[in-house]
């Protein structure tokens, strides 16, 4: 192992959120609207790493001190064989956390082999429980009863427990709150609302529309009384929150009213192997070319393009510094 890289910031390489994938089955405005990426948009596979190339890039990253790794996509589970890829990446010494993040449509029929393969836990994106809003928020792609059944069988398949995300926007699906927390509690789940952000370039964003977390807190706080806990490890991006009648937990992401990018420790490789060092970034670095070189070189080169990094977008957001920036879309690096 080398010795773990510092950025300009000082902040450590930890995490790895890996997409294996840029497609997704649904179209949710807030990231990959269907007007503007429409079915023909041209995914091409062949651009995609390979599962060799993708063990050759975890392992390099773990040698840098990568202890977890998410993987995400587009949408994960369209990527053909996914459960063999885990399974190899399962094997690698030193990775403590293997987690995927997925709109679940897909997920009842593969919990169990993702379990099996050594999947760790998953992370299924819920922006509203009522089916006729659910189905608009997917861009008219998704059944809420197909994304609960996949969000059931990984409970079952001992996924657990089970992380939902909510994108919270404001006039849109804030009504459908009180119904998401009473459902997590319930199934013993742990719902996390994320602040709709300005990722990406296309997808309309407005400040009107982000529901602060403060003000989600106050509501739910009214109704089912919460307390503060602390974080489970340095730098988590939800803050935690428990249910003072003991029903679990819900946790807040508030990287609008209140960023976190001093504990960022993540880097974010896209399906076709370019590195970005911020959710922000507008280019990433190909590292394909290193991966050729095998491990210990794509280590060095990462360590040197890491040592370079300086990225805090959301601390400057609205400022003239990071003002009309392109940036990658969201479907690219999986968030
Ligand atoms: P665990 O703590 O490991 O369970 O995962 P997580 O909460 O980091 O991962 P998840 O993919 O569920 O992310 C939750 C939300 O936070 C998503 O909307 C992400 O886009 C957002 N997010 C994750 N990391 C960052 C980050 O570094 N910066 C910003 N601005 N948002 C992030
Ligand atoms: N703002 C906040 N979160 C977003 N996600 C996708 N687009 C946005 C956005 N504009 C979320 C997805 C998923 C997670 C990885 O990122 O809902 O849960
Ligand atoms: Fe697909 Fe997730 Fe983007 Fe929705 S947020 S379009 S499910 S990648
Ligand atoms: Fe990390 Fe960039 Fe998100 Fe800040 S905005 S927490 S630097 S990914």
């Amino acid at each position: 192992f080398l010795p773990p890289p510092r950025d300009l910031l000082g902040r450590p390489l930890r995490d790895l959120r890996l997409s294996v994938i840029e497609a997704c089955n649904f179209r949710c405005p807030y990231c990959m609207p269907a007007d503007r990426v429409p079915d023909d948009y041209g995914f091409d596979a062949a651009t995609r790493l390979s599962f060799d190339e993708i063990e050759t890039l975890v392992r390099g990253f773990v040698r840098l001190g990568v202890r977890k790794l998410r993987l995400t996509g587009g949408e994960p589970l369209l990527r053909r064989n996914l459960a063999d890829l885990v399974r190899r990446l399962a094997t690698i010494d030193g990775l403590d956390d293997i987690a995927l993040t997925t709109n679940g449509a897909l997920l009842a029929t593969q919990a169990q082999a993702l379990r099996d393969a050594g999947l760790g836990r998953v992370t299924v994106s819920l922006d509203a429980l009522d089916p006729a809003m659910f189905r608009e928020l997917s861009g008219g792609r998704g059944e809420v009863a197909h994304t609960l059944a996949g969000i059931a069988a990984a409970k079952a398949a001992g996924l657990a427990p089970v992380k939902l995300n909510c994108v919270v926007q404001r006039g849109v699906n804030d009504g459908e709150v009180p119904a998401l927390v009473d459902y997590a509690r319930v199934h013993g789940h742990v719902l996390r609302f994320i602040e709709y952000m300005d990722v990406g370039n296309c997808n309309n964003w407005r400040r009107e529309r982000v529901v602060p977390s403060a003000q989600l807190l106050e509501r739910i706080h009214a109704r089912w009384p919460l307390r503060p806990l602390e974080p489970t490890y340095r730098g988590e991006v939800a803050s935690r929150y428990g249910f003072v009648d003991g029903g679990g937990e819900i946790g807040f992401v508030s990287s609008v009213s209140a960023p976190f990018c001093g504990d960022c420790h993540r880097a974010r490789v896209s399906a076709d192997g370019a590195l970005y060092t911020c959710l922000f970034a507008g280019e990433g670095v190909p590292l394909r070319p290193v991966i050729a070189a095998g491990e210990l070189a794509l280590a060095d080169r990462v360590a040197e393009l890491w040592a370079r990094r300086g990225d805090r977008y959301s601390e400057l957001r609205g400022s003239d510094a990071v003002a009309s920036r392109r940036h990658v879309e969201m479907f690219l690096v999986g968030g």
